[in-house]
């Protein structure tokens, strides 16, 4: 195993993600950042500047668990204190498990700014994949609005709420039949693929990149998707073959369509069998939230055909953005590969989180058994190893919610509380977590969060409807082959059922991963054996009580 050691710097700048001039955040100079391809084992080391002027910045390495750095794990507030402008933090970190992950900021709406990049980690030097492939290719899936990321964050916390609404429509001279705001962004791995990226190249339909096979061919493919939207991922005519997701392989189902939600990872294998005198689209569609743009579309070619014709069949129909059965028959078909780790037949603890949304003096908000996340200054890392007062709330929040609470319509009384307390777990526990979907405040809504766990993965041991009873329902769960996860969808007025061992010195964050949710308020902190975290370098504590701390602990 090697050390991979990077130099970043990050910063505003001019780019033109969809053909029309905008900023967006950068690492040096590249948008979508750089992407860091390493082995399983490996350690990486970046060295991130901050090259922004007004904005402290971090970044977190979703999917990677952090064991024995959680002070790495790239969370303002929760692992460090922001990287101030002009400061070089370094994150050092070991890539423990092979799998395709990503990272983002992680620090108020700086991934919406456009901070996100991709982190490939291949299987240790000797070790292969169990199924073979050709070539390899990953596919980073995003969306982008025309509005600031600043004002996104102002609309969202204005009174009234002002939704941002979905990705912006390209304006009308690129509109022929595409949307360019989905953007698929393609790395090639070997060079037995071409990817060309034409993002502005305007035909009669705008093609953002296209992969390019040869007939008979059995690409590896990555889509990663991780910011606000959900999305629908068909390849025309073709089948895939989902293999793995959030890094752990699952027992290979064929889809025609892929549904991916912000947070998730999949692999998945395709074999190029068709008629190889024609291109085939590839699109990306809204879930979830009823879409008012066209879905976005790109080309996948067969080589030798030219990348420029246009495929002869319309692209392909996605079903509609609501068909939610759809979605639940893709989540529940993600099982676990045969072989892989079991989750223990019982738990320790059982954790109870309604998802509802409310008002906090007139702001629109979302909470989780009635409590709205507002982050501390202190990071809650430093403030508990150093056992500081006063970093954060010393309530414990709370461990499930009424009983007789309606799921099924808004809230009788919306007003909720802010709050920042830990759920402390206990070292090597094993703690369920039973989401709870609820209506939001609008009458017949209810709406799909990707939740997502820092510093481990679950097992999704079942998703239902309604309320979780568990007189019936604990009956039904899986403990046979979940999948293990990093990221789970609750849909609409239904509960998922988590579980995971609490192995991990760390304070970790357990959020929905839309980005304007949490900046909303939705999610909780866990934290667990604090006390065995070791070397905390003192720059990721320079702020707030634990600089304080620092200060007098100078001889
Ligand atoms: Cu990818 Cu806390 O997020
Ligand atoms: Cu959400």
């Amino acid at each position: 195993s090697r050390v991979r050691h990077f130099k970043w710097e990050t910063e505003y700048m001019f780019w033109s993600p969809d053909c029309i001039e905008n900023v967006v955040l950068g690492i040096n100079g590249q948008f979508p950042g750089p992407t860091i391809r390493a082995r399983a084992g490996d350690t990486i080391v970046v060295d991130l500047t901050n090259k922004l002027h007004t904005e402290g910045v971090v970044i977190h390495w979703h999917g990677i668990r952090q064991f024995g750095s959680p002070w790495a794990d790239g969370t303002a507030s929760i692992s460090q204190c922001a990287i101030n402008p002009g400061e070089t933090f370094e994150y050092r970190f070991k890539v423990d498990k092979a799998g395709t992950y990503f990272y983002h900021g992680h620090l108020g709406m700086q991934r919406s700014a456009g901070l996100y990049g991709l982190l490939i980690v291949d299987v240790a030097e000797g070790e292969k994949e169990p199924f073979h492939y050709d070539g390899e290719y990953d596919l980073l899936l995003s969306d982008w609005w025309h509005q600031s990321s600043q004002k996104q964050e102002v609309s969202l916390s204005s009174k009234p709420f002002r939704w941002i609404g979905e990705p912006q429509t390209p304006p009308q001279k690129y509109q022929r039949g595409s949307l360019q705001s989905l953007l698929p962004y393609c790395t090639k791995k070997f060079n037995v693929l071409t990817s060309k990226f034409v993002a502005c190249n305007i035909s009669e339909r705008i093609s953002i990149c296209f992969a390019s096979f040869k007939e008979n061919f059995m690409p590896y493919i990555h889509p990663h998707y991780l910011t606000t939207t959900l999305l629908l991922l068909p390849f025309q005519d073709h089948k895939l073959l989902v293999v793995e997701a959030d890094g752990n392989y699952v027992q290979p189902f064929l889809v025609d369509d892929l549904d991916i939600y912000s947070g998730e990872s999949y692999s998945v294998l395709l074999t190029t069998n068709q008629d190889p005198t024609k291109n085939y689209y590839v699109s990306v569609s809204v879930r979830g939230r009823k879409p008012n743009t066209p879905q976005g579309l790109t080309i996948l070619n067969y080589v030798p055909t030219s990348a420029s014709v246009l495929p002869t069949s319309p692209p392909p129909i996605s079903p509609l953005w609501n068909d939610y059965n759809h979605s639940k028959a893709f989540s529940k078909t993600v099982l676990s590969l045969m072989g892989s780790p079991k989750p223990p037949v019982n738990h320790d603890r059982r954790i109870f989180l309604l998802n509802t949304q409310n008002k906090i003096e007139g702001y629109t908000k979302w909470a989780l058994n009635n409590v709205s996340l507002v982050l501390p200054p202190t990071p809650y890392l430093g403030a508990i190893k150093y056992r500081l007062k006063g970093a954060y709330d010393n309530s414990i929040p709370p461990e499930t919610f009424p009983g007789d609470y309606n799921i099924m319509v808004p809230p009788t009384n919306p007003n909720s509380t802010y709050g920042n307390g830990i759920y402390m777990l206990g070292m090597n526990t094993i703690v369920d977590v039973i989401l709870q979907n609820a209506n939001a405040l609008d009458e017949n809504t209810s709406e799909i969060h990707p939740w997502h766990l820092h510093g481990h993965d679950f097992w999704v041991l079942g998703y239902g409807e309604g309320k979780f009873d568990p007189q019936k329902d604990d009956a039904k769960l899986n403990l046979k082959n979940p999948p293990l996860r990093n990221t789970a969808i609750i849909f609409p007025y239904g509960w998922t059922a988590l579980r995971f061992m609490a192995d991990n010195p760390g304070v970790w964050a357990f959020h929905c991963h839309i980005e304007p949710h949490l900046h909303m308020g939705m999610g909780v902190i866990f934290a667990e054996g604090v006390e065995h975290v070791k070397n905390i370098p003192d720059h990721a504590l320079a702020c707030g009580l634990t600089a304080k701390f620092l200060m007098k602990q100078e001889p």
